[in-house]
């Protein structure tokens, strides 16, 4: 007999088990896909760990969740510092003094600064930005925002910058340094072996029994019956039979290339920022492990944003405020059924990072077993 139900083997699902395991409760996993470990999922191919569903790179200033990912593998010293690709001019990201330089020829912060001024007073925008254009010129300028925010964005989200909110963008880091490094976070690295691990080793106890190519909704009815408890790492509104409607999604399409060749792009991630480009970003894989991988090979991702409908997946919520009012209608409903709890990006509707999942999923187990 088991003790709960965990739909869904991701970060969430699994780092609920391995906790409940740890407390000597029997678990079982159910997951809809042929593998474990939900969009953090790599596989080796040709020497080089392949991040299935997109670039992912641990990053976290929480130094409790930093030691606890670190029990289950070693992390290197990656740092991401993205490249942005507008039509072959390449530019470094975050917005930084390299990236001021190469556009402006601007060499010193008070140089930087001055152009950004010059740029937003040009614009000559008044009263509050009315929509994202508007919102990113006034914050820094036309330049940056015509070459590396529009298209971008546009391809994102699959809507005009004129339509899109301008909430989306409340502010835009710039760094007034050389220095590329994309996240300001305290912590940062990929784990030696790929991510998979970290899930296989979460899932590794006798407590916990594992079943993929199962969907929680073939036989939704019986599962409610037979457990006690369920952590449904799912999506809430599908749960629910779309009772109170639809939340929106954003989708993606991987498409997946191995080359004949060393180093492809010089870099992981390539942003791919104007807005004839389908993709939006390519990742080379084999440069997130220094030194890994056949040294005549490499694997190359591109990333296309896509919409979403009923059987696509979902990859991004549509943190809008529309969705968001709906969301809250569900997590509502959801307190109709208490054996159920709702966990991780599409149970609680919200663009988690990796860090924040492992911090809500222990939140989830403090709340089970410390009452
Ligand atoms: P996740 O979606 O991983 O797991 C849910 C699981 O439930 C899936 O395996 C799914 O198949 C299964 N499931 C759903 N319905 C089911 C059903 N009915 N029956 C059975 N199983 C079902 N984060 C970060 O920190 N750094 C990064 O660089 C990135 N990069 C990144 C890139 C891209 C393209 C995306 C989409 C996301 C990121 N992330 C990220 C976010 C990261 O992927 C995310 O935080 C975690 O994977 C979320 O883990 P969950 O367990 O919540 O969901």
């Amino acid at each position: 007999m088991y003790d709960y139900l965990v739909v869904g083997s991701g970060l969430f699902g699994a780092t609920f088990a391995y906790e409940a395991a740890q407390r000597g409760k029997r678990v079982k996993v159910i997951e809809k896909r042929d593998h474990i470990a939900g969009n953090i999922y790599t596989h080796e191919v040709d020497g080089i760990q392949v991040h299935q569903y997109g670039a992912h790179i641990f990053h976290t200033s929480n130094k409790e969740v930093w030691d606890y990912i670190q029990q289950f593998a070693e992390f290197n010293r990656y740092t991401n510092s993205p490249v942005a690709n507008y039509n072959g001019e390449m530019y470094n990201l975050p917005f930084n003094m390299n990236t001021f330089n190469k556009l402006w020829g601007v060499k010193t912060p008070a140089e930087a600064v001055a152009k950004i001024e010059e740029q937003k007073k040009a614009a000559n925008l008044s009263g509050e930005p009315k929509n994202l254009e508007e919102q990113a010129i006034s914050l820094i300028g036309t330049d940056i925002y015509e070459k590396l925010i529009k298209g971008y964005t546009e391809k994102q989200w699959g809507k005009k910058a004129t339509e899109l909110p301008a909430f989306i963008i409340r502010r835009l880091p710039v760094r007034l340094t050389y220095d590329n490094n994309y996240f300001n976070d305290t912590y940062q690295g990929i784990p030696i072996g790929g991510y998979t691990q970290i899930v296989e080793k979460m899932l590794a106890s006798d407590l916990i029994d594992v079943e993929t190519g199962v969907d929680f909704f073939d036989n939704k009815d019986e599962y409610i019956k037979e457990y006690p408890k369920i952590i449904f790492t799912g999506m809430i509104d599908q749960f629910f039979n779309y009772e109170l409607g639809e939340l929106e999604y954003r989708s993606l399409h991987f498409e997946t290339e191995e080359m004949d060749v060393d180093n492809y792009q010089g870099n992981a991630v390539v942003n791919y920022t104007d807005a004839e480009t389908p993709y939006t970003r390519v990742i080379e894989h084999k440069h997130f492990e220094y030194g890994k991988g056949d040294k005549d090979k490499t694997i190359v991702t591109r990333e296309y944003p896509a919409n979403w409908s009923r059987g696509d997946e979902p990859y991004y919520p549509m943190n809008d405020a529309k969705n968001n009012e709906l969301y809250k209608q569900y997590k509502k409903l959801a307190e109709t059924v208490p054996s159920v709890m709702f966990g991780g990006r599409l149970g609680q509707y919200r663009y988690y990072d990796m860090h924040q999942v492992i911090h809500a999923a222990l939140t989830t187990i403090s709340q089970e077993f410390d009452k």
